[in-house]
């Protein structure tokens, strides 16, 4: 799929590039249209260099076909399928609202009638001011998707909203516009993420390898893709989603309550967290004192929140997942059955010294398998988990299917 990227003239414009990189690692070709002001900020030849295309850069002719030139505006509208416009600053946000087409980004927007994609970037005084308010209210209303800036401290030494929303966000939304999909909008996906931690004492605990970046992902697309989200989380680093609910948890016995309290609303449940097997039953309120003696810690098994969510499933599509370091698809397909699954994911994780990949545990990309209840082992390619998500998510018309069809 091709994209075009409109880059307007602000600082965060050097952003650009990453997200560039970003859209070519999802394997969307990227055509770049630089504003005169954006070229103040970062050099045309970045992107030539980044794309190998030509970068676009204005309505009037430097040299070379004169006609070409005055159609520039309408081959990029009509060979490019998503326009992204990143940053957007404010008084490239008023042209689109108000039909202003006097450069070459604001033409070529007339011109298309794809989907918009468009993340600002400004001063928070900018970014509040009504007449901006107006503008992103009108560009809204015509069904353009705003990537929300970022909180934060701004070049100009303000703290606020305003910041260019960091690349892999804008790239999960431009994934999630070029399915043109709000195929989830009417779903409740219910998600869980991260590791949990099993207390031993006051300060220490067991826990695991997992970052929650695989079910933050997946909360993020279907999201984006138009489902409500809870998102119950064990401890990690990483931002909510936009538009995501989410709720804290710890240990396993903490995430299977969430998880059920908040059962009744979900029409679909996926259970990427990586959730303890086992607890210690002795733990200490307060820190274990060292001693020469061997310390032995009693470990009784958690609640199997998944293996519960089968006996209580109803209509509601269950997605477990299988983290393996061997016989990967025969182990999720025996979860899958065992825990009454529409679909399990099967993912490899070996050891990190092993693992030469980076892939699962802690890693940006992953590689799976998709092990379904209809007897379908789909081999995922190794990519972004964003990508992995996405595709995750795509099963869901097919499973429901199944679903209805085994009622
Ligand atoms: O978080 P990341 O760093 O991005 O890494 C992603 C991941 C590797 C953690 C993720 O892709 C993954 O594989 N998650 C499942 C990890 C896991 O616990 O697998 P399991 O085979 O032990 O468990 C099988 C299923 O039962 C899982 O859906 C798990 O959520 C669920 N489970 C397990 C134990 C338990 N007590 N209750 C459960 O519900």
């Amino acid at each position: 799929m091709n994209v075009a990227l409109g880059v307007s003239g602000g600082i965060a414009a050097y952003k650009a590039a990453e997200l560039t990189r970003a859209l070519m690692e999802y394997g969307f070709r990227v055509d770049v249209i630089m504003t005169r002001a954006a070229q103040e900020f970062i050099q045309p030849l970045t992107f030539a260099a980044l794309t190998g295309r030509r970068v676009a850069t204005g309505i009037f002719p430097v040299s070379g076909d004169v006609l070409e030139s005055a159609m520039e505006h309408i081959r990029l509208a009509q060979e490019n399928q998503l326009l992204v416009i990143a940053p957007a600053t404010a008084d490239v946000l008023a042209k689109l609202a108000h039909g202003m087409a006097d450069d070459l980004l604001t033409t070529t927007y007339l011109a298309f009638t794809g989907k918009v994609i468009i993340a600002p970037a400004m001063n928070t005084n900018m970014w509040n001011h009504t007449a901006t308010q107006a503008n992103l209210k009108s560009l809204r209303e015509r069904g353009h998707v705003i990537v929300e800036p970022d909180s934060g401290e701004l070049a100009c030494g303000m703290v606020g909203p305003g910041r260019l929303a960091e690349p892999p966000r804008i790239a999960a939304a431009v994934l999630a516009a070029s399915a043109s999909k709000q195929d989830l909008a009417g779903e409740t996906v219910l998600i869980t993420a991260g590791p949990t931690r099993e207390p031993i004492d006051g300060v220490r605990y067991i826990s695991n390898r997992s970052s929650g970046k695989m079910g933050y992902a997946i909360a993020e697309q279907a999201a984006l893709r138009g489902a409500i989200v809870i998102l119950i989380s064990g401890p990690v680093r990483l931002e909510t989603p936009q538009g995501v609910t989410r709720v804290d948890v710890e240990s396993a016995v903490e995430m299977r309550e969430a998880v059920m309290d908040h059962l009744e609303a979900a029409t679909i449940v996926i259970k990427a967290a990586a959730v303890a097997d086992y607890y210690v039953a002795n733990a200490a309120a307060t820190k274990i004192k060292k001693t020469q003696a061997r310390l032995t810690l009693d470990l009784e098994p958690t609640p199997d929140i998944l293996a519960e969510l089968g006996t209580k499933k109803g209509d509601r599509l269950l997605i477990g997942f299988a983290a393996e370091t061997d016989n990967l698809v025969n182990e999720a397909r025996r979860k899958l059955n065992a825990k009454n699954c529409d679909m399990v994911v099967g993912n490899l994780v070996t050891p990190p010294a092993m693992n030469s990949q980076a892939r699962g545990f802690d890693a940006d990309e992953n590689e799976v398998v998709l092990v379904t209840r209809m007897g379908d082992t789909i081999a995922v390619e190794r990519a972004p988990k964003r990508v992995i998500a996405d595709r995750i998510l795509n099963e869901i018309p097919r499973l429901r299917l199944a679903a209805h069809a085994k009622a």
